[in-house]
């Protein structure tokens, strides 16, 4: 739809003012009736992260490497932070890009142009083989991509199950993906498993630790049961991490690691067939957000071990609160066995999307999971506040839809 550009400028304040008042609009996420898109850690870190992105506001990451020295170093020490968290071996490198999306195409490009060069193949068009709770991000690249993507039920434990995975590998196959946590359940894939599996059958192992990569490490380090997902996994190849979600850097932020230099050297993109020269980059966006690499280079800064952990300590204990009040009310379970702060709510008496159908009308924007059905959501400490009122609502959505004429549900389930 064509709008009209204003003739005269408008002023700051009227456009400030504007932009408040459009926001009232929106979901009310700064009291936790979104489950999903945004993230909050310890009182200084979102303050740290918006402050260090505005002293960047302008330089362009694009530059790093000529023009803007200060990024190239603030983006080698993220990166060395993720590698050392991830336990790489000597060797072994990362890139710094502007999300789980980007990092996971990076991934799945630089595995393929790998293994074409490997089979001295250059038009080989391979297959990805992945539990169905894998991100569409391995579905969005794969398309742009041509290659095959096939998607295998996950196990009863709500995991990947390796068996299922096996069978669907063949001669073309050239990446077996692992989530931790995947996005559907919060739980985190039989990584150990899954590497023994690729090391068996010859093919790259891809951990999409986007939700996962930055908080597990310190959910660990407190005490809790987390198995190993990293590069301490023999066959773990590449490791897609976010920044902009449980590292509580602002967005755009994530990262992507292979094993070795070899690996990462398919990744580069370089060109010389223009008037300008040589154009090289490692990611897939050109120019990027200096306020992005500023951001997350002041927000882990700011944080350090102990932050984390703090932050995994509230985290932990926000989630284990929810589920006993969860598995407190009849006829109401979790699946599976999360191993973070993602949980998918079921039930084994009521239409739970009917239930979900109430708590929109009571502001909450529901999150939904189609097969099983469930409300599903994945909490920060945005959420820690709004916990109790979600569970009054919730009591109060079950009984209302007990009490109605058991109309079906029309609420469509959308990311
Ligand atoms: C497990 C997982 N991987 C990848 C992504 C994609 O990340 P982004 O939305 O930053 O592109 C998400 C997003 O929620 C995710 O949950």
């Amino acid at each position: 739809m064509r709008k009209t550009l204003p003739t005269k400028g408008r002023g700051r304040d009227e456009l400030m003012a504007e932009l408040k008042a459009l926001k009232g609009n929106d979901t009310d996420w700064q009291h936790g009736r979104a489950p999903l898109y945004v993230f909050r850690g310890i009182p200084g870190t979102y303050e740290i992260g918006r402050d260090a992105f505005v002293e960047y506001f302008t330089e362009n990451a694009l530059g790093a490497k000529r023009a803007f020295n200060s990024i190239k170093r603030m983006e080698d020490d993220v990166v060395g932070f993720g590698l050392d968290l991830f336990h790489a071996p000597e060797g072994a490198v990362g890139t710094f890009t502007t999300g789980g999306t980007e990092s996971i195409f990076l991934a799945v490009k630089t595995c393929r142009d790998w293994s074409r060069r490997q089979r001295k193949d250059k038009q080989h068009r391979g297959n990805l083989v992945m539990p169905v709770t894998a991100h569409p991000a391995f579905d969005k690249a794969a398309q742009i991509m041509d290659l095959e993507v096939r998607r295998v039920p996950h196990g009863p434990d709500f995991r990947a199950d390796p068996k299922a995975m096996e069978a669907a590998i063949d001669a073309d196959t050239i990446l077996l993906v692992g989530s931790a946590p995947n996005f559907s359940f919060g739980t985190i894939d039989p990584i150990a498993a899954l590497g023994e599996l690729a090391q068996k059958r010859g093919v790259w192992l891809h951990v999409d630790a986007c939700v996962g990569g930055y908080v597990a490490p310190f959910v660990k380090k407190i005490g809790y049961p987390i198995p190993d997902f990293d590069f301490a996994v023999p066959g773990v190849m590449s490791i897609s991490a976010d920044l902009h979600k449980f590292g509580f850097c602002p967005k755009p932020a994530s990262t992507v690691f292979y094993r070795d230099q070899d690996k990462h050297s398919a990744q580069a993109f370089v060109f010389e067939g223009w008037p300008n020269g040589r154009y090289a980059t490692e990611t897939f966006a050109g120019t990027r957000a200096g306020g992005g690499v500023a951001a997350s280079w002041a927000t882990m800064n700011f944080l350090g071990v102990e932050g984390y952990c703090e932050t995994a300590k509230r985290l932990m204990a926000m989630r284990d609160g929810f589920v006993s009040a969860i598995e407190s009310i009849p006829g109401l379970h979790i699946w599976g066995k999360p191993d973070l702060t993602i949980v998918a709510i079921g039930s084994n008496d009521v239409d739970i999307h009917r239930v979900a159908e109430e708590l929109a009308g009571k502001g909450w924007l529901p999150g939904l999971l189609r097969e099983p059905k469930a409300l599903h959501m994945m909490m920060s400490l945005i959420h820690e506040d709004s916990r109790a009122t979600y569970v009054a609502d919730l009591k109060a959505a079950i009984a209302t839809v007990k009490a109605s004429s058991g109309e079906k549900a029309k609420i469509a389930v959308t990311y």
